[in-house]
């Protein structure tokens, strides 16, 4: 069985995010409320060939406390780096291989990856191949077209002719950006669609879903096999929380202080002011959250950080 085929029935996945899902805010995540699953940022296999880990800068890294399963995200237009780097994800521990034909940034799309592969869906079918020779279950993370939301049928029907262990759909097209609300509407017909092409694709829907009682309210609408959050994390790091208990601000304190050690701990080369676009995922909805905010913004070290906090903490 891979890793895919031991999740449970409904399933919770945090979704990649590049600068975000590190190895570090993995597992913060994984100690406020557990996800099933866990993505890398997405790492370009081109750059990786030519100049190895100077170009992935970290993104692959996995810490020995992350006991959960991982699943590698890469991306690019050259079938054998796919193939080279899935290999060596494989070798680093990861228990899948996501490519991602999605992304909207132009860096993607104008080296032909990414989103760009909508519109190359040959080319696509070379990257899967390639991926598949790793021998770890691939997966693809996608939109639903690149300019137009009819294109769906087409590019998803091609898609799951490819035996795939898992489709992720970001219910938006490239063009969409995330200006409009996901089509969550269509989901159901995307579910007909892969129980008549590919039954054993697990399906996973993506796109503006809060938390974990939403997801559930989706999956019981649409059918699909799991969900994927990903800035709804932002709001609430307990998004995948299933009981439903409202969580205090010292919960969120003493996250933030969790994430301050996992930072140290990891011994990590990236910059302290990394740490900073979280504070606001933790600082945020109580009287005084803003001045605090604005405090530790002028830190520039962790133990700074932590002597802010307790100073708060106290008055
Ligand atoms: C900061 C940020 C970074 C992202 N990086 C990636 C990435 O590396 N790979 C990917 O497939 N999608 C990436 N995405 C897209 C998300 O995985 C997800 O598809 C999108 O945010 C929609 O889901 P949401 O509404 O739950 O956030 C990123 C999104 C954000 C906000």
């Amino acid at each position: 069985m891979n890793i895919w085929q031991k999740l449970p029935e409904s399933f919770f996945v945090l979704a990649p995010m590049e600068g975000v899902t590190d190895h570090v805010f993995r597992r913060v995540v994984n100690i406020a409320a557990p996800a099933d699953l866990y993505f890398s940022e997405f790492t370009n296999a081109t750059g990786w060939v030519h100049a190895g880990e100077k170009a992935v800068a970290g993104r692959l890294t996995i810490h020995p406390d992350e006991d959960y399963p991982l699943i590698a995200q890469i991306w690019c237009s050259e079938p054998d780096d796919i193939a080279d780097l899935a290999k060596y994800c494989k070798k680093l521990g990861y228990k899948g291989i996501d490519l991602n034909m999605g992304c909207p940034a132009k860096t993607a799309v104008k080296n032909s990856g990414g989103s760009a592969m909508i519109r190359q869906p040959e080319l696509a079918s070379k990257i899967i191949d390639s991926a598949k020779t790793a021998g770890l279950p691939v997966s693809v993370k996608t939109r639903l077209g690149y300019t137009s939301v009819d294109e769906w049928r087409a590019w998803i029907s091609h898609l799951l002719s490819h035996d795939l262990a898992a489709l992720t759909i970001h219910l938006r097209t490239k063009k969409e950006m995330s200006k409009v609300p996901a089509h969550w509407e269509l989901a159901v017909d995307i579910k007909k669609l892969r129980d008549d092409i590919s039954p054993d694709t697990l399906l996973v829907g993506n796109g503006d879903v809060s938390d974990h009682e939403h997801a559930e309210k989706l999956i019981a609408e649409s059918g699909v096999d799991g969900i994927m959050i990903g800035r709804g994390i932002f709001t609430n790091v307990f998004a995948f929380d299933k009981s439903g208990v409202a969580h205090s601000q010292t919960e969120l304190v003493d996250m933030l202080k969790i994430h301050l050690d996992l930072f140290d701990d990891a011994n990590s080369t990236k910059p302290y002011e990394t740490l900073k676009r979280f504070f606001k995922v933790y600082i945020r909805d109580f009287a005084g959250s803003h001045e605090l905010r604005n405090l530790l913004m002028q830190t520039t070290t962790t133990a700074e950080a932590r002597e802010q906090i307790s100073e708060y903490l106290k008055s």
